[in-house]
């Protein structure tokens, strides 16, 4: 991690209270981005270049217990994580934030997600998410969900809207300096709005959204007009939220998730994490709503296609689509 993120850690931490606790805990929801955070303006700092908005899944992320130990330990679903693996490397370099000279330098981080690791449903929102919570509980920090926002984001940029239930927003910002690029809640319950998951495959993906990200801001020449469309449909999902207009609301994301995609498959090289059967499902998609069901899709850098719809049509999605696991976002129990 560079000087500049110990600064901007060092910054907020200011603010923080001090206790010190053997263990803590964070958990924390996935989240579906409706408007996609696709693109850095910082890459140090993790700032984009569109402010982003998303739905959390409910039940669906990450739990998380956090102590110090000597040397950094990890273990995921159950099973020790080899320090030599991407993830492992991953998480140690995002730690060597929050070590202090004065206590024992290593973590062990003992991690639960109820989702596929990378499978593109967001586990590493809900992980570094609940990995702030954790370690806000371990230091005692006591900061509010905004500021633990933009210590997610380091880790991961989706993770600042995974702080938060329901729909969430993750502002682009103007600051170089990152302070005004945090997430929030959008405060509004959608009762009968209603996710499905098709989930195709649980594989790993074979280029994670930051390289995919990266190549595409680089490369593509689709890319230029990104992000001002992403503005704009962050303020068009942002009102038919507020006036419950599902049609909107559903043709909106659905177009923002397949602009995303096609800005990648015009990157050098394509970047393309559709399978065929993900072309397949967007096809009967569209053709069930050519016949008069309001149901649209959306899909992350990866295949699996989320449904969005309304609970009044849940048993005509659930017949056209008897995989799909179905996440009522606003349901009482939540990550
Ligand atoms: O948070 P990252 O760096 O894994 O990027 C997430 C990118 C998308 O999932 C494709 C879009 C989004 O806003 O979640």
């Amino acid at each position: 991690m560079s000087e500049i993120q110990h600064q901007f850690v060092k910054k907020i931490l200011t603010v923080a209270s001090h206790g010190a606790y053997e263990k803590g805990y964070g958990v924390a929801p996935s989240n579906i981005a409706l408007c996609k955070y696709w693109g850095k303006r910082d890459s140090n700092l993790n700032l984009p270049l569109n402010s982003s908005l998303s739905i959390s899944l409910g039940t669906k992320g990450t739990r998380t217990q956090i102590r110090r130990l000597p040397s950094d330990q990890f273990i995921l679903n159950g099973e020790p994580v080899d320090p030599t693996t991407p993830f492992a490397h991953r998480l140690s370099t995002f730690l060597d934030l929050f070590r202090e000279p004065c206590r024992a330098p290593g973590f062990e981080v003992i991690t639960e997600n109820t989702i596929p690791t990378a499978a593109g449903l967001a586990s590493s929102a809900s992980g570094y998410a609940a990995l702030v919570l954790a370690l806000n509980d371990l230091a005692g920090w006591d900061l509010p969900r905004q500021l633990l926002s933009m210590l997610a984001r380091l880790g991961s940029g989706s993770a600042s809207r995974s702080l938060f239930n329901g729909f969430a927003c993750w502002h682009r910002g103007e600051r170089d300096d990152g302070r005004d690029s945090f997430a929030e809640a959008i405060d509004t319950k959608w009762s009968d709005f209603r996710i499905g998951i098709l989930t195709l495959t649980d594989a790993e993906k074979p280029v994670g959204s930051r390289a995919g990200m990266q190549r595409t801001v680089e490369t593509s020449p689709r890319y230029a007009d990104w992000p001002a469309r992403a503005a704009i449909d962050f303020g068009v999902l942002k009102r038919a939220i507020k006036h419950r207009d599902f049609e909107t609301f559903g043709a909106t994301a659905e177009a923002n998730a397949l602009e995303m995609h096609a800005t990648m498959r015009e990157a050098i090289p394509p970047l393309d994490y559709f399978l065929p059967q993900t072309r397949t499902q967007i096809g009967r998609v569209q053709q069930l709503r050519a016949e008069g069901l309001p149901v649209y899709l959306t899909i992350d850098a990866g295949p699996n296609v989320k449904l969005l719809f309304q609970a009044a049509n849940t048993t005509e999605v659930e017949n056209a689509f008897p995989a799909l696991e179905i996440i009522d976002p606003f349901g009482t129990s939540h990550a």
